[in-house]
């Protein structure tokens, strides 16, 4: 079964936006998958369909075989949502925040009361438990959001931007944390603007441009259809670039060179020919990001 089934939806807003225009999305049962595009290209439009938020104008959604039209409650207690926007009242105590979800959903506050102990500390904010929200610090609240969408044990999570203006330290525990909730079982869906966070967090991705889907495959096929790869090389002491002309070597200044190659296996052999001709290297690293630079292309046409 599929976790999300998606058909022909379209979704013209009031105004006459045309926010999507006929989006066919599948997305499996365990999987890490990833929407992304640039602003307003539909994304939290698809995420307020399948959560209830949004009425689609076409087309039909399925939430693991559970379809919005005709069964929306039970399609709704296999999500949990994360929204982009900071949603809980800043006044109540963080526990109580994670706890009152509950009620919703209809579970036990006992029950509740043991699963938040729980899900709070996977989070790290079990020694925040009594804290209002509101003295939390901008990634703590993230985590707290996190939090509250999952105690009702959600067979998807579902998350918007989960990761937008929060440091780079925090946004790494993070990708650890999603990952882990992944392996245990539960589907996430994801939007994103950063492009790293795909390719080490996510196995699929769609891309989608003004209310279309524009490409969707695995992250790694993806990856694989990039032609090449630019590094960025300082060297020592700048030599002959003869030995590595086939790299299409540009010197930069004296110590510096970007150098292309068209697959990773092909990094030793550059390292090998480069060492060859004398040159002693002292930094070397990717120049830039892959997938972005797929990404800018696919938009860009
Ligand atoms: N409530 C609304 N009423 C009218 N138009 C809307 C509404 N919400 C979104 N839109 C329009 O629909 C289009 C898609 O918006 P959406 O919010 O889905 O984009 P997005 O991909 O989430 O963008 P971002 O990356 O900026 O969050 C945009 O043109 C937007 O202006
Ligand atoms: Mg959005």
């Amino acid at each position: 079964m599929n976790a999300i089934e998606i058909k022909n939806l379209v979704k013209t807003y009031r105004t006459g936006t045309k926010a999507l225009k006929g989006v066919d999305l599948t997305v499996a049962d365990g999987d890490f998958f990833a929407l992304l595009g640039a602003n307003g290209a539909g994304k939290t439009t698809i995420i307020g369909i399948l959560t209830g938020l949004v009425t689609k104008s076409q087309g039909s959604v399925k939430i693991f075989g559970h379809s919005i039209d005709t069964d929306f409650e039970a399609a709704k207690k296999c999500i949990g949502v994360v929204p982009q926007e900071f949603n809980f009242n800043m006044f109540e105590q963080v526990q109580d925040i994670v706890v009152n979800q509950a009620g919703y959903f209809g579970i036990d506050y006992k029950i509740a009361l043991k699963d938040s102990q729980e899900i709070l500390k996977r989070v790290g904010l079990w020694e925040k438990r009594k804290a209002m929200a509101r003295t939390l610090s901008g990634g703590m609240k993230r985590r707290l959001m996190i939090a509250r969408g999952l105690i009702h044990h959600p067979r998807m999570l579902i998350l918007d931007e989960p990761t937008a203006g929060v440091d780079v330290e925090l946004r790494h525990g993070m990708w650890k944390y999603l990952s882990e909730i992944n392996a245990s079982g539960t589907t996430i869906l994801l939007t994103t603007h950063y492009l790293e966070e795909v390719e080490q967090m996510c196995r699929k991705c769609a891309i989608i441009k003004e209310g279309e889907i524009v490409r969707l495959d695995s992250v790694r096929n993806l990856l694989r259809t990039i032609p090449q790869d630019t590094y960025r090389v300082t060297v020592k002491e700048m030599l002959s670039l003869e030995g590595v002309r086939a790299y299409n070597p540009v010197q930069i200044d004296e110590h510096t060179l970007d150098i292309e190659i068209q697959k990773r296996e092909e990094l030793n052999e550059l390292i090998l020919k480069l060492a060859q001709s004398g040159f002693v290297i002292t930094d070397f690293h990717p120049k830039g990001n892959r997938l972005e630079k797929l990404f800018l292309e696919i938009l860009r046409k």
